[in-house]
This record gives structure tokens, C-alpha cells and sequence, in this order.
């Protein structure tokens, strides 16, 4: 199997009393689309927080291709190549659409501040952002104001900012939550189609689109790994029925 591109072991948070990730192991690879499923307070959102580098693990090893970064920030793991998408909608709304892909482009490169006061002469920065929005289906908006989107339209922003970074791993948090059912299938093609150049690591509780769209599936019960493989084998686990897919019925 091929080497992951993103890799952790052991990896557990705490915070006070509570283990919202616990000892959990997963690796991420080219060309693979990781689901990571889990009831909610399961911990996904953390992991994702900690292979992102927005939290710092209590313990356990974060490996890109390699090189240990538990202990690098985030800037740093962005540069690398690992890019992200927020639970919650993070653009800036009163810029345009353009101007939010170009700074998250712009994010990428070694000094974005003194780069973002001279956008005019960062064209680099300007083509990642064309296309990440040529990517995420947004290349019509482009000079629309950011809040003026509608909601599908801010989270498919989301991903042409995370897009814009160039990442090789892409770790997103519930992409398609609260979207319209039109926004929602144009999204999963959307994921379809990075899946093959990326790394891909996906939370999201549409079950269909899950089993939709994985080629690996991890389930997450109070911080721990509960199954980690094909979807096949999840749909036939007994441990993840009970824990998990029986709730609604699935
Ligand atoms: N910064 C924090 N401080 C204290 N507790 C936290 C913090 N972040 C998360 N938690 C707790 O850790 C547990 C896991 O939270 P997390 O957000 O990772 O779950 P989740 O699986 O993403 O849930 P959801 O499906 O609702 O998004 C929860 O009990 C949560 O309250
Ligand atoms: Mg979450």
C-alpha cells in the first residue's frame, strides 16, 4: 500500500478531565478519500484540529511524508501542503470572492502580510486563486461580495480558499452541512473528482454521501477509533451499528 501522506499515531488530546481524542491512529493517502464519521462530541473535529496544527496534541506522533510536525504550527503545516476547511463558515464577508481565495493564497507564501501590500505584484498568488475557484465552481462569482453568497456558495468558497492553498492533503469539516440538495450533489462531485490528486480526510454525517464517496471510512466513538476500513466493512460492522448507524436508522 502506498506510503500515507499524513499519518498519526497515538495521538490524544485532552482538555481538563475529558479525552476528546484518544490514542488514535490514521493515515491519509494520495488518491484516497478518507470519511471519518462519529456522533457528535465523537472527537472528529479535534483530530482534525490537531493534524491542522490549530491544537497542539497532549501526546502521540504527526508524520507529512515523513517529517514529524506535532510541534509545528500552522502556517507551517499549510505551507507544507495540508490545507483545511472550517466547521464553521470562515470567509471574510465583506470582500470579494476573488480577494478571499487570493488571501488565502497568498497565506501560502513565506511573508503573507508584507506580500498582501503588494497584491498587485503576487500574480502567483492571483492564479492559485483562479484556479481554486475554477476548481470549487465559483469562477462566475468572482466579484461578488463573500457574504452576499448564499450559503452553499460560502461553504464551496471554503473549499476554493482551502484549494487556493495548493495543499496535497485536504481536511475538511463537514463541507456539505446545511447546503441544498442541488449544492450538495455539485459538492460531492466536487470531492469526487479532488479525491484522485489528493488526500482527502472528510467528516460528514450525510451517510449517503459518505458511502457515496469513501474509500476509507474511520468511526470515532468518545475520542477513540471504534473501525477503520473499506465502507464495506463499516456497513457490516456490528460494533459501528450499534455505536453509531442504528441511530437513524441507517
Ligand atoms: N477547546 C475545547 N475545550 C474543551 N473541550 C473541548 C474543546 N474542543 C472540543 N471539546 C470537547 O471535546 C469533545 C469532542 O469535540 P469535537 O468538537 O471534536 O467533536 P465532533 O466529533 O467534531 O462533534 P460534532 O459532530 O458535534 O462537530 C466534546 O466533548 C467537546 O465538548
Ligand atoms: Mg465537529
Amino acid at each position: 500500500m502506498a506510503e500515507p501522506v499524513l499519518g498519526a499515531a497515538g495521538l490524544t488530546r485532552r482538555f481538563g478531565g475529558l479525552t476528546a481524542c484518544d490514542d488514535v491512529a490514521i493515515a491519509l493517502r494520495r488518491g484516497e478519500l478518507h470519511a471519518l464519521l462519529g456522533p457528535n462530541g465523537a472527537g472528529k473535529s479535534t483530530l482534525i484540529n490537531l493534524l491542522s496544527g490549530d491544537l497542539r496534541p497532549s501526546s502521540g506522533s504527526i508524520r507529512f511524508k515523513g517529517t514529524e510536525i506535532a510541534a509545528m504550527a500552522p502556517d507551517r503545516r499549510s505551507r507544507l501542503g495540508i490545507g483545511r476547511s472550517y466547521q464553521k463558515t470562515n470567509i471574510f464577508p465583506a470582500f470579494t470572492v476573488f480577494e478571499n481565495a487570493r488571501l488565502a493564497a497568498q497565506s501560502r507564501r513565506p511573508r503573507p502580510l508584507a506580500l498582501a501590500l503588494d497584491a498587485a505584484r503576487d500574480p502567483d498568488s492571483r492564479r492559485r486563486a483562479q484556479r481554486g475557484l475554477e476548481l470549487a465552481g465559483l469562477d462566475e462569482h468572482v466579484e461578488r461580495q463573500a457574504g452576499a453568497l448564499s450559503h452553499g456558495e460560502q461553504r464551496q468558497l471554503e473549499i476554493a480558499m482551502v484549494l487556493a492553498t495548493e495543499p496535497e492533503v485536504l481536511l475538511l469539516d463537514e463541507p456539505l452541512a446545511g447546503m441544498g440538495a442541488e449544492e450538495s450533489v455539485r459538492m460531492v462531485a466536487l470531492l469526487k473528482r479532488l479525491s484522485s490528486e489528493h488526500a482527502i480526510l472528510l467528516v460528514e454525517h450525510d451517510m449517503d454521501a459518505v458511502f457515496a464517496l469513501a474509500d476509507v471510512i474511520t468511526v470515532m466513538v468518545n475520542g477513540q477509533v471504534l473501525e477503520s476500513g473499506p465502507p464495506a466493512q463499516i456497513r457490516a460492522s456490528v460494533d459501528v451499528q450499534r455505536a453509531y448507524l442504528g441511530q437513524d436508522g441507517d
